[in-house]
């Protein structure tokens, strides 16, 4: 297996609060990874890390083997943020627009790149006037046009009606069969059983490295959400085989804190 991302001990600390207490996993190439936990635990911060727009206090991130962060990555890795960088005066066929002829990509691909994520009828429609899906899909359609290796994605359904979310899943593998790797947080549990491989995160420290069958078969529960549930109880009585991956340095650090 090759790895699009690894992360190894990574710590993060904003506001005087550690927020990522010490991470080592790998996200494997041409899969499509989910990084699942609640509001707050961390899915962000980890993310921003990936993409090298975080500050890290410890620890090492290798994106496409190089340092997070590298010129290079720059066309080669995509991230849609929830705050989604897109112009809200302009109308979402000029964004898309705008982004292919910074990307050297042709108008025929910037409105192919609108027709995939189901806006063609909203193309000239300003941004600010789209709902907040219709936005996360502009902002999509944007990062996708950049034809890049890597594709990070915080929490892009939110707020998408159940058969566009259906249909961004199926794209999402479609990607991923072509050869992307695609990085998909998201704090509804009920999108885990999509993904290929899933990181499941609790107040910074990831609670689960694994397949969606495999986390079923170690919870003993064919529900994704109730393992979930099962995997912090175990964690909570000090069971740390649930940590398969954990490094020496976060059992210390939870030593520390507990
Ligand atoms: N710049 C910051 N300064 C202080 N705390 C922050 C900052 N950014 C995020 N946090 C805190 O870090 C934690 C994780 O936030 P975040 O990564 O956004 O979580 P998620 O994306 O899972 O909802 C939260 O408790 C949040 O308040
Ligand atoms: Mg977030």
């Amino acid at each position: 297996m090759t790895a699009a991302i690894k992360v190894r001990d990574l710590i993060v600390i904003l506001g005087g609060r550690r927020i990522l207490h010490g991470l080592t996993f790998a996200v494997p190439s041409g899969q499509v990874t989910g990084l699942l936990g609640p509001s707050g635990c961390g899915k962000t911060t980890l993310m921003r890390c990936v993409v090298g727009a975080q500050q890290i206090n410890s620890g090492e991130i290798r994106i496409l083997g190089m340092a997070a962060g590298a010129a290079a990555l720059r066309h080669r890795v995509g991230y849609v943020t929830q705050a989604f960088s897109i112009y809200t005066d302009l109308s979402a066929r000029d964004n898309v627009r705008y982004f292919a002829a910074v990307y050297g990509t042709s108008r025929a691909a910037a409105d192919q790149a609108l027709a995939d994520v189901a806006l063609a009828d909203r193309a000239d429609q300003k941004v600010s006037t789209l709902s907040g899906g219709e936005r996360a899909r502009v902002s999509l359609a944007c990062a996708l046009l950049a034809g890049p290796e890597l594709l990070v994605l915080d929490e892009p359904t939110v707020g998408l009606d159940p058969v566009l979310r259906h249909d961004l899943w199926a794209r999402f593998h479609a990607l991923a069969a072509s050869g992307t790797t695609l990085f998909v947080s998201s704090h509804v549990m009920d999108e885990a059983s999509r993904c290929d491989r899933l990181l499941l995160m609790r107040d910074g420290r990831l609670i689960a490295d694994d397949t969606p069958q495999a986390l079923r078969t170690a919870t003993g529960t064919a529900d994704l959400e109730e393992a979930f549930l099962r995997l912090i109880q175990r964690a909570a009585a000090g069971d740390l085989t649930t940590y398969p991956h954990a490094p020496p340095s976060e059992m210390a650090d939870q030593q520390v804190t507990r």
